[in-house]
């Protein structure tokens, strides 16, 4: 009988997804005795009753690292420890049905279980293993926002699509003398949006590390109107914040999501750069998930498929409770505990900020 690995794509999908599962496949079928199986929308697949699994060959997987998504379909609604089941009455209770998933996956024969996922994913991941799982992460997010690593797979992506965006952008604000805002996903880390600025060239870059003065902000685009007719471009993360105003976001009222929902920062901003004196005509654009659709990048394939053979190899040499990581141009393990322990901020001191602000991209601080 062939040994199987599990695997299983958890939280928001991200470009690079599916390149990761053929990368797994593609590393098992090198060992004779090696099955791979994936389970549907992170661990609701062993969960249902059926169970939704699937078995992943070279030909189920062949050419789906170009593909956007996932194949095994994904939810952020699927926390094991805080599961929610509906009554018979509509009512939801949160059950743990920890226990459960790791019966069932014992029952199945499974050896060990690769998860693809977020900080959340691998928190989750974190904590099946101290249930006794055999289990490795596989970090993804195109917020970039996980610190053991230096590079998700998906982030390249999002900033090309955010970049070719913000392209289109220019040149419609240029020729009517507007203020252009544009806003891009990246929860409370200012990657997407740092990225894209410095790429698009944008005038003003606003991210949540570094709260924004408004006043700071239109003079510095009202010094653009002074021979009569200019234009500015602006990106802004959608976790952004000014010195006065709070994120602005809304609770989920999904059954079982268990993050607030940011988004509509852009207009928040329209109307504070009114408020304060902007006199140009201002357009805004929420890109939102524009961002995680679509192929991803070469660069992003590549690193997915890297990060897929290394999850395989983990599972081969026992590496259980650790996720594959990106550090210093090598592909690498770090523990689940020090993966999910801290944000990755964009550090304010970074030769990043520094050379943004010496290209003269204003922050409004
Ligand atoms: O974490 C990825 C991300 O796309 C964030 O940038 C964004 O805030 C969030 O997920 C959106 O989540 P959802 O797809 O659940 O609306």
């Amino acid at each position: 009988m062939k040994k199987k690995v599990l695997v299983l794509t958890g939280g928001g999908d991200c470009p690079g997804l599916n390149a990761v599962i053929r990368g797994i496949v593609k590393r098992a079928k090198q060992e004779k005795d090696w099955q791979v199986v994936g389970s549907m929308e992170a661990f609701n697949g062993i969960l249902r009753d059926p169970m939704e699994i699937k078995k992943l060959s070279n030909r189920s997987t062949a050419g789906i690292h170009v593909k956007g998504g996932t194949i095994l379909k994904t939810t952020n609604k699927g926390n094991p420890f805080d599961f929610p089941m509906k009554n018979e009455d509509g009512s939801v209770t949160i059950i743990d049905r920890s226990d459960e998933l790791i019966e069932k996956i014992q029952d199945l024969g499974i050896e060990a279980v690769i998860s693809i996922g977020g900080d959340g994913s691998q928190r989750i991941s974190q904590k099946l293993f101290d249930q006794g799982l055999n289990i490795v992460g596989v970090p993804k997010t195109i917020d970039n926002d996980l610190s053991a690593t230096n590079y998700t797979f998906g982030f390249r992506t999002a900033v090309q699509i955010a970049t070719d965006s913000f392209d289109k952008l220019v040149t419609t604000g240029e020729s009517h003398h507007r203020v252009m805002i544009m806003e891009v996903m990246g929860r409370d880390a200012g990657w997407i949006a740092l990225h894209t600025a410095i790429a698009g060239g944008a005038e003003v870059c606003l991210i949540p590390e570094i709260p924004y003065d408004i006043n700071k902000v239109v003079k510095h685009i009202n010094q653009r109107y002074e021979k009569g007719k200019g234009f500015a471009n602006i990106v802004i993360a959608e976790g952004a914040k000014s010195l006065n105003t709070k994120i602005v976001s809304k609770e989920s009222d999904e059954t079982g999501y268990e993050h607030v929902r940011l988004g509509g920062v852009a207009y928040q901003l329209s109307e504070q750069l009114k408020a304060a004196g902007c006199k140009a005509d201002i357009r805004e654009t929420v890109l939102g998930h524009t961002q995680r659709g679509g192929t991803p990048v070469a660069s992003d394939r590549v690193l997915a498929t890297l990060f897929g053979v290394k999850a395989f190899e983990m599972i081969l040499n026992k590496e259980y409770g650790k996720m594959v990581s990106y550090l210093n141009n090598e592909i690498t393990t770090v523990s689940l505990e020090a993966a999910t322990s801290s944000y990755n901020y964009v550090a304010t001191d970074s030769f990043l900020v520094h050379a943004a602000k010496n290209i003269g991209i204003a922050f409004g601080d």
